[in-house]
């Protein structure tokens, strides 16, 4: 060879070297480089196999080696709050990790396991550290000891978005300390059929409510993805699961573009410019095509039209049941391929996915660069993180964040103000401890952790507030007589009944506290949440008997629902003198209910969703089309139990003098509608005051009402304020004939009140030109 080219070459392999293999000093781990260039450095230097891997997630050790030891292959088709991997060890698993085949982990419940995940990790050729994701749906509530707050559907019912970014601020901050990264939360579906087990996951059904809630959670989580108290959000599920045939989990959905782009698209779309920073896609398929591998969705909707540059992430096993659910795809290489084409960036969980990617890159299937584009979306987050610089977090630092102080009375606020008071006849509520000083309390969730909800696994009992426990705590003077009825709903006891309605009749007044079962580690056994759906909205069991039969006792009777969907309690709608609906209000959801039975908190919260009086009325939405009840039912009413935005408080407001500061105006401008709203009762209290507005005639059919602005209003007893709402041309905009988004010109109806019923409602007009 020629010298001189000799020697060149020796040079330019030097410097290529120098750049690429100076594991001293790479420029991936100089924390002072710009992001894009430490991700671009680090690419370069990995293999195809480590590439793939920074695409797999796996399900945490200790979780495995639980479940390895009790479930079956069968159970682990159906169940998707537990897993194994046949045939692999856990030493397979710990190999994978220190190999850098792993690059996520979820179902990790302690900072020991976390920290020692990521010491596997260090031992990894590149060092890359794990991303910890984590179901932190109301706090972090499925680690021992970390706050747990009221569930979406509660917090949504408080219309309280700064509350909703704190509560997200102060999770990321105790899942930091947990050395967890990533929460798969907001759920910003719209809840449109109370049958579906996941409604206390969601803000509820209206679209502009999900849309501020979800937009404020996302930053809340996030900050500005630059500190070690941020994590990434997930924004869930993509899109349609919320509104399935049967309303089961997972289940087809079948809607028009119109709808998910009226209707469904919007929170998504929020939260993503929000800077939400991951998204998962739904298990179901969408008008045919499974979300999975939906490029409509993934390339042309999140990343082409909203601008999205986050990752994606697949919901559990999903792609995999593009096979044996969908079957879409033969095998789940075929699944695996068509997911990644269509834009999936990782996947959640599962065993085969590694090999199967590495081999189809290898086949020329999938090109080389396809994956560098998913790597770099994944490893950016980790920089952003500052995970390289901190992979590990000390117990000192954990015991000083989770559940302090500051976030218990977060979690005490956030339950007073989600809790709806949905009767109260002849002001029994708040009770008069002097009155009634012997108290039945019954009823499966009368003392019970179900009251955290969904997502929460069991507390330490210090932790956690019973309503039992909360009613002994704020009236001490009261005897409290326990009727347990277990936690049971499909099981109760037929003799308890019948000793709680004898007790009934001896008591001054019966509090009776229903609902659902929520409580993941009793997976079979639940009657609401993930993957528990029902086909009718009624009470479970012996519930409606041990209500009615204390009720006829005559004895002035409470019921207090406790459940994550809306319920159809008829019965007591007639003829139960106080309801109280308090959702999954959370470790101290026993204590805010006790403050507000006795007075010492007045009720603000409004219903964040219908509640039908029957399965047959769950389209019973508030914002449905005028023509939805053109013809009413027979043999039945057409309106449902209590509608949206519907709440009682101790005191009573007066809306009057709506007033707008203009009759008409152009395509772009801008509107107030001012009105003065009075607490005309005698204690102080919070109303929710709600704008809605209607366009009257339009090139497509709309809503009847839909809600545009709200304000939680602070009033004194006697005091007036004036509230004032902008209309902005957003407000007024929908899908023309044409599929154009635009504001058409004509009549629009504003209406501003406490509740989205036509009664409770001022209304005025106004032209667009
Ligand atoms: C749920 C997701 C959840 C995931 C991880 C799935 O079954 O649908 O919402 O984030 O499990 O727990």
């Amino acid at each position: 060879m020629n010298k001189i080219l000799a020697t060149a070459l020796i040079t330019l392999t030097s410097i290529t070297m120098t750049a690429k293999d100076n594991t001293k000093h790479p420029l991936y781990k100089d924390p002072k480089a710009p992001i894009e260039q430490r991700v671009e450095d680090l690419l370069s230097r990995m293999t195809i196999e480590e590439k793939v891997g920074q695409m797999n997630q796996l399900v945490g050790i200790e979780h495995f080696r639980e479940n390895s030891q009790s479930m079956t292959a069968e159970e682990l088709a159906t169940n998707t709050a537990n897993a194994f991997y046949p045939g692999l060890t856990v030493k397979d698993l710990e190999k994978m990790t220190s190999d850098g085949l792993v690059s996520s982990f979820l179902h990790v419940l302690t900072l020991e396991e976390a920290n020692q995940l990521q010491k596997l990790a260090m031992k990894s050729r590149l060092q890359i550290p794990l991303l910890i994701g984590i179901d932190a749906i109301h706090g972090n509530a499925k680690c021992q000891d970390n706050t747990v707050y009221p569930t979406n559907i509660g917090l949504a019912s408080s219309f309280d978005v700064p509350m909703a970014y704190t509560i997200a601020r102060q999770t990321a901050a105790e899942m930091r300390a947990m050395n967890m990264h990533w929460t798969f939360n907001p759920n910003v579906e719209v809840a449109r059929d109370g049958r579906w087990g996941r409604c206390g996951e969601t803000f509820g059904e209206d679209p502009y409510l999900v849309t501020l809630m979800g937009e404020a959670t996302t930053r809340g989580y996030q900050g500005n993805l630059n500190t070690t108290q941020d994590v990434l959000a997930c924004v869930k599920h993509f899109v349609g699961g919320s509104y399935s045939v049967n309303g089961t989990n997972g289940a087809p959905c079948d809607v028009s573009e119109r709808t998910l782009r009226e209707v469904f698209f919007p929170p998504f779309e929020a939260s993503v410019k929000a800077g939400g920073a991951t998204v998962m896609m739904s298990h179901n398929e969408l008008n045919g095509i499974p979300c999975h591998t939906n490029s409509w969705l993934m390339e042309d909707v999140l990343r082409k039209e909203w601008g999205f540059k986050g990752f994606i992430v697949s919901d559990w096993m999903d792609i995999e049941h593009c096979v044996d659910q969908h079957f879409t795809a033969a095998n789940n290489k075929e699944a695996f391929l068509q997911s990644i084409l269509a834009g999936m960036d990782m996947h959640m969980h599962g065993p085969e996915w590694q090999e199967a990617v590495v081999q189809l890159v290898k086949e020329g299937k999938i090109t080389e660069e396809r994956i560098n584009e998913s790597v770099r979306r994944i490893l950016y987050t980790k920089f952003q993180l500052g995970l390289f610089e901190h992979p590990y977090v000390t117990a000192k630092e954990r015991d000083r964040v989770i559940n302090n102080p500051e976030h218990k009375a977060t979690a005490l606020e956030a339950a007073r103000n989600s809790i709806v008071l949905l009767k109260n006849d002849n002001a029994l509520l708040p009770l008069d401890a002097t009155k009634y000083k012997k108290v039945l309390v019954t009823g499966i969730n009368a003392d019970d952790q179900n009251i955290m909800g969904d997502w929460s696994e069991v507390q330490p009992d210090d932790k956690v507030t019973t309503v039992l426990k909360g009613l002994r705590q704020i009236s001490p003077e009261t005897e409290f007589e326990f009727v347990d009825q277990g936690w049971d709903p499909r099981n109760m006891s037929q003799a308890k009944v019948d000793e709680a309605v004898a007790k009934a009749k001896e008591a001054d007044l019966n509090i009776v506290c229903c609902g659902e079962y929520m409580m993941r580690f009793r997976w079979n056994d639940r009657t609401s949440g993930e993957d528990t759906d029902r086909d009718n909205l009624d009470l479970v069991g012996l519930q409606n008997q041990l209500i009615e039969r204390i009720n006829e006792t005559g004895k002035p009777t409470i019921l207090i629902i406790i459940s994550g969907r809306p319920l159809s309690v008829n019965y007591a709608a007639e003829h139960v003198p106080a309801i109280i609906n308090a959702w999954e209000p959370g470790q101290y959801g026993g204590q805010a209910i006790a403050e507000i039975v006795y007075g010492k908190m007045n009720p603000s919260a409004k219903l964040a969703m219908t509640m039908p009086r029957s399965a047959g009325q769950i389209s019973t939405w508030y914002n449905h089309k005028a023509s939805a009840f053109f013809h009413p039912v027979v043999c039945g009413k057409s309106t449902p139990l209590y509608p949206f935005g519907y709440g009682l408080s101790y005191t009573t407001y007066k809306y009057s003098d709506l007033r707008l500061s203009a009759n008409n105006i152009g395509k772009d401008g801008l509107l107030k509608a001012t009105v003065t709203i009075t607490n005309t009762g005698d204690r102080d209290g919070v109303e929710i005051a709600q704008m809605y507005i209607r366009d009257c005639v339009s090139s497509a059919a709309r809503p009847v009402k839909e809600l545009k602005g709200f304000e939680r209003v602070a009033l004194k007893a006697g005091e007036s304020k004036e509230v004032s709402f902008t209309i902005t041309p957003d407000h007024l905009a929908f899908y023309d004939i044409h599929m154009q988004k635009t504001v058409e010109p004509g009549e629009f109806e504003v209406m501003v009140g406490g509740s989205s019923e036509d009664a409770h409602l001022l209304k005025t007009k106004f032209e667009v030109k």
